[in-house]
Order: C-alpha cells, then sequence, then structure tokens
C-alpha cells in the first residue's frame, strides 16, 4: 500500500511596502548599483521597518489560508521556516499561530537556513503521508534586513524581507502532488554561513556585539562554489529518483540568491530560459520566503499551471540543500 501524497493547494505571500533600490545603499555603503547588478542581479528589495518575522508570515499565512477558503482553526500544523525568527523561543510559529488565531494546533520552527522552505515542505508532507494531519501549513518568513550588518557591503546589499505560506493537504484521487524530495547537508560547510552569536555557544556580550558577531557572516565565494554545484546535482538526484528528466520538468524555481547561480545550474541542466523563474531583481535574496514567493508570482502570471511539473532547488546555511519535485 502506498503512503498518500501531499498537495500545494494554495499560496499567500506578503512583502514590506518600502523597497531599498541599489542606488539607495551605494549612500551609505562603498558600493554601485552597477557592481550589485553585474555580480548578483539584485536591483531593488522590500525592506521591513518594525515587524518580525511572524508579522510578515501572519500575513503570507492568511492571504494562503483565504486562497484554500480554509479557517485558521482547522488547521492541524504550522512549521515556519527562518533564519530571522522573532526571537529564540518560543517560536515564530506560536506568534504566528497567536496572530491568525490557529487554536491549538502544535506549532514549531524548523532552522534549516535558507533551505527552510523546502525542509518544512518535506516534514509537512511527511505529516499528511502518514496520516498525522490534514491540513499543514508551512511559512517561509524571513527579515534578513534585521540580521545583516548594514556596514558590510558584502552582505548587506544581497537580503531582502519577505514571507511565503503554503497549505498542505492530501493530494486527490489520482493526483501526483508532491512527488519527492532530495535533502542533504554537508558538515564540512557549517561555518561558511552563520550568525556566529546569540544563541548558546556565543552568548550576547559586549564583544560579540563589538565584534559584530549577531550578524550574518559568510564565506562569499565558497557559499557560490557549493551552491552552483549543488543545485545541479540535488535536481539531478531527485529527478533521476523519480523517473523524471529535465524535459519533464515546466518550470524551475531555485532559490533566488545570484542570478549567475541561477543561470549557470540552469545552464548545466540544460532548462531554457522560459522554464526558470527569477524575481530576484525586485526581492533580493529572502532566505526562508524565496521559494513561495516564486511559487506565487509565477502562478498569478500563468507561468505556473495546474497540471505543471515544477522542481524547486533551496540551498543555505549547514550547509544545507534540498529538492522538491511537485505537480501544480
Ligand atoms: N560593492 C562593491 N564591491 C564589493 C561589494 C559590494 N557590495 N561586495 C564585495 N565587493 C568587492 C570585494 O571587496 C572585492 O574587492 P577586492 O577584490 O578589492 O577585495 C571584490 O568586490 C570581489 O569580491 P568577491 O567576493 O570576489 O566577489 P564575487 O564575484 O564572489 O561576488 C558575492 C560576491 C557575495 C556576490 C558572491 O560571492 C555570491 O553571490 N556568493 C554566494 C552568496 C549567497 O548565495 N549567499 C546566500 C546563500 S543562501
Amino acid at each position: 500500500m502506498s503512503l498518500r501524497r501531499a498537495k500545494i493547494t494554495a499560496v499567500g505571500t506578503f512583502v514590506p511596502q518600502r523597497i531599498v533600490t541599489n542606488d539607495e545603499l551605494s549612500l551609505m555603503l562603498d558600493t554601485s548599483d552597477e557592481w550589485i547588478s553585474a555580480r548578483t542581479g539584485i536591483r531593488e528589495r522590500h525592506i521591513a521597518g518594525k515587524e518580525a518575522a511572524s508579522d510578515l508570515g501572519a500575513v503570507a499565512a492568511r492571504r494562503a489560508l483565504e486562497a484554500a477558503g480554509v479557517g485558521a482553526g482547522k488547521v492541524d500544523l504550522i512549521i515556519v521556516a527562518s533564519l530571522s525568527p522573532d526571537a529564540l523561543f518560543p517560536s515564530t510559529a506560536s506568534y504566528i499561530s497567536a496572530a491568525i488565531g490557529a487554536g491549538g494546533a502544535p506549532v514549531f520552527d524548523l532552522s534549516a537556513a535558507c533551505t527552510g522552505f523546502i525542509y518544512a515542505l518535506s516534514v509537512g508532507a511527511a505529516y499528511i503521508a502518514s496520516e498525522q494531519a490534514e491540513r499543514v501549513l508551512i511559512i517561509g518568513a524571513d527579515v534578513a534586513s534585521k540580521m545583516v550588518d548594514w556596514t558590510d557591503r558584502r552582505t548587506a546589499v544581497l537580503f531582502g524581507d519577505g514571507a511565503g505560506a503554503v497549505l498542505l493537504e492530501p493530494a486527490g484521487e489520482g493526483e501526483e502532488g508532491i512527488i519527492g524530495f532530495s535533502l542533504g547537508n554537508d558538515p564540512a560547510g557549517v561555518d561558511q554561513l552563520s550568525i556566529p552569536a546569540g544563541g548558546s555557544r556565543l552568548p550576547a556580550t559586549e564583544a560579540t556585539v563589538a565584534e559584530h558577531m549577531h550578524f550574518i557572516q559568510m564565506n562569499g565565494r565558497e557559499v557560490y562554489k557549493f551552491a552552483s554545484r549543488i543545485i545541479v546535482s540535488s535536481a539531478r538526484q531527485v529527478l533521476q529518483e523519480h523517473g523524471r528528466r529535465v524535459e519533464d520538468v515546466d518550470l524551475f524555481v531555485p532559490h533566488q540568491a545570484n542570478i549567475r547561480i541561477i543561470d549557470s545550474a540552469a545552464r548545466r541542466l540544460g532548462f531554457p530560459p522560459e522554464k526558470v523563474f527569477s524575481n530576484l531583481e525586485r526581492y533580493g535574496n529572502t532566505s526562508c520566503a524565496s521559494i513561495p514567493l516564486c511559487l506565487d508570482e509565477a502562478a498569478t502570471v500563468g507561468r505556473l499551471k495546474r497540471g505543471d511539473l515544477v522542481l524547486m532547488v533551496g540551498f543555505g546555511g549547514g550547509l544545507s540543500w534540498g529538492s522538491c519535485l511537485a505537480r501544480w
């Protein structure tokens, strides 16, 4: 007997209103629109004001539930993926649950850096498969703008804020829904991308603050090489495991970190440009929100249609990665 499949039945997203262009960043950092556009493909990003990750995530969640016509009280589980949680605890999921009125459903956060959304999808799909839940809300919500060092041009220009939520429900009779995942983590890369302080290893002290250790630190070149390689191998693995070819895929949705990474991966995999989705130019790297932001926009503009085969690939700190193959 095969396990029941999960299906994404609705999407909702939210980004803060304020847009910060590369030119604006050039006023506060030794950088330029030319450098940022050429090296990353980013032109502008949305930046939160006082909002925390849960404030963005709650709006995205409400929109997804509205789109599905499901009340918050009917959700059986909420999983939030974030690298910029409201607090160390309680979970950002707890704050979102309170904000949307989810009642007594279990909720938790999942920490897998920018790969978090794909990891969370895999957990939600497993709850549906094991019949522990009928409706799972998966939310990727990040305000990385609060976690970057605004004096460090190497990282500050890369990120933007946003949230995306999807509702998972059991796939109907004969529907493929979510077909499978390929997930992994390379522990050798554990120090390449992190916020070193503020946890139990380096609790906050005057020194950790003075040394900017509460901000995102990244070995850009190493992460670049890792990402370019892992997107390709992870995508190939999930396709192969499920007997699909690149030609079968209607839309390739990679994590939005750098257009050069996306273009090189797409080229090596053999995707023509019209099958590759990117909105990085307008949002920057929104961490756990990047893939659902793409799904929502692609569906809205008609580039992702019911019945399409979509391949999502995420990567990030850990160094972690994850691919998901799904029938839309
Ligand atoms: N504006 C202007 N110059 C900048 C700059 C900025 N915002 N950021 C870095 N530079 C400078 C560097 O200081 C360096 O100068 P130097 O040669 O005088 O030392 C020069 O540009 C080249 O830096 P380098 O780091 O080699 O650039 P790069 O081509 O590797 O691009 C990244 C840097 C960060 C854009 C790129 O490495 C990258 O995208 N890495 C992956 C990041 C990622 O995906 N992170 C998220 C994972 S979820």
